[in-house]
């Protein structure tokens, strides 16, 4: 049986996968862990409050779970990275170096790492963008992206621990608001649509980024978790997509289910970070290995998003 650690656990992808392993892996035991933990326990998973850069603690949290699988989620995204880029070295590239020889040293069998669009930089061709393209960051998540995919190879070579990674596009969900990334902005968009009011979006009109559904994003984890270890021809590195859009695009799709909804845009300081991604991905290679292929086109998920959206505002107005 399983015993798995998320570390970030409450953030924008573990909220999903704690769900999503509830469901799939039902009998493991899930123990997750962040730096702050939500005041009401949620059911049927253990709590715990962990910094990760505290070695000692997740020591013994491993131990005392007992734990045989960790999903590092625990991380700062681009756009706070760019604000204080000491902190997301600290954070992403020495306490994941640090997690990686703690979970050798307790032996935890596996160990996925998520990684980003962000490992690519300036000066490649921005269009289906493959897994072989070098990676040449200029921003400090991109570069501890990097170093967490070259660790995860290092770790699985060296010591025999089974890492493994995907590259991640932007992340579109319902349960939690991201904060702190580029892409942040598709989530945003959504919630002031379905609130009844007008966004002001934070990159240009034409700006396109490769994204992806939330549901789609965990069936990517999950594959590569369970995929035979045989068949994994590049460990940390597999690009999962599923569509690519620019804000205009996305705000004209919202406008067919709420007509009213009104955009605007000022780009800041994030849209130097959306220029240097790529703009579509190539995601063959996950197809080819594990036979990951995307559910939920760009219309379904707009329909799906705004539906949740819609039944969850419904729930906050009855409840008070
Ligand atoms: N969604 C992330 C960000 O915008 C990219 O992986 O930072």
């Amino acid at each position: 049986m399983e015993n798995i650690l998320i570390t970030g656990a409450f953030g924008q992808v573990g909220t999903d996968l704690i769900l999503a392993l509830k469901e799939n892996k039902p009998g493991a035991t899930i123990v997750a862990s962040d730096i702050r933990i939500p005041e009401k326990p949620k059911p049927g998973i253990q709590q715990v409050v962990l910094d990760v850069r505290d070695q000692e603690e997740l020591r013994k949290t491993i131990s005392r779970y007992n734990i045989t699988k960790i999903y590092h989620l625990a991380s700062i995204l681009s756009a706070s990275a760019e604000k204080d880029p000491f902190l997301a070295y600290d954070i992403n590239i020495n306490a994941t170096f640090g997690l990686l020889k703690t979970a050798y040293k307790e032996h935890v069998r596996s160990v996925i790492i998520p990684s980003s669009i962000a490992v690519y930089g300036p000066g490649i061709s921005r269009d289906m963008v493959g897994s072989g393209v070098p990676t040449v960051p200029q921003t400090m998540y991109g570069i501890s992206k990097v170093t967490g995919e070259l660790l995860g190879n290092y770790f699985s070579m060296k010591f025999g621990l089974d890492v493994r990674g995907v590259r991640f596009p932007g992340l579109i969900s319902y349960e939690t608001v991201p904060t702190a990334g580029t892409t942040d902005y598709a989530v945003e968009m959504f919630i002031k649509a379905v609130e009844g009011k007008p966004y002001s979006c934070y990159l240009r009109p034409d700006t396109f980024l490769p994204m992806m559904y939330m549901p789609d994003a965990m069936t990517s984890l999950l594959m590569l978790s369970d995929a035979d270890s045989g068949r994994l021809k590049n460990r940390m590195s597999y690009n999962v997509a599923a569509y690519s859009f620019s804000p205009e695009q996305l705000a004209a799709a919202i406008k067919r289910h709420i007509p009213g909804f009104e955009v605007s845009y000022n780009a800041d300081e994030r849209q130097n970070i959306a220029d240097g991604w790529p703009r579509s991905l190539d995601s063959s290679e996950a197809m080819r290995d594990w036979g990951f292929s995307p559910q939920y086109t760009f219309d379904a998920m707009v329909s799906d998003m705004i539906s949740n959206l819609q039944a969850i505002k419904g729930r906050r107005q009855n409840a008070v």
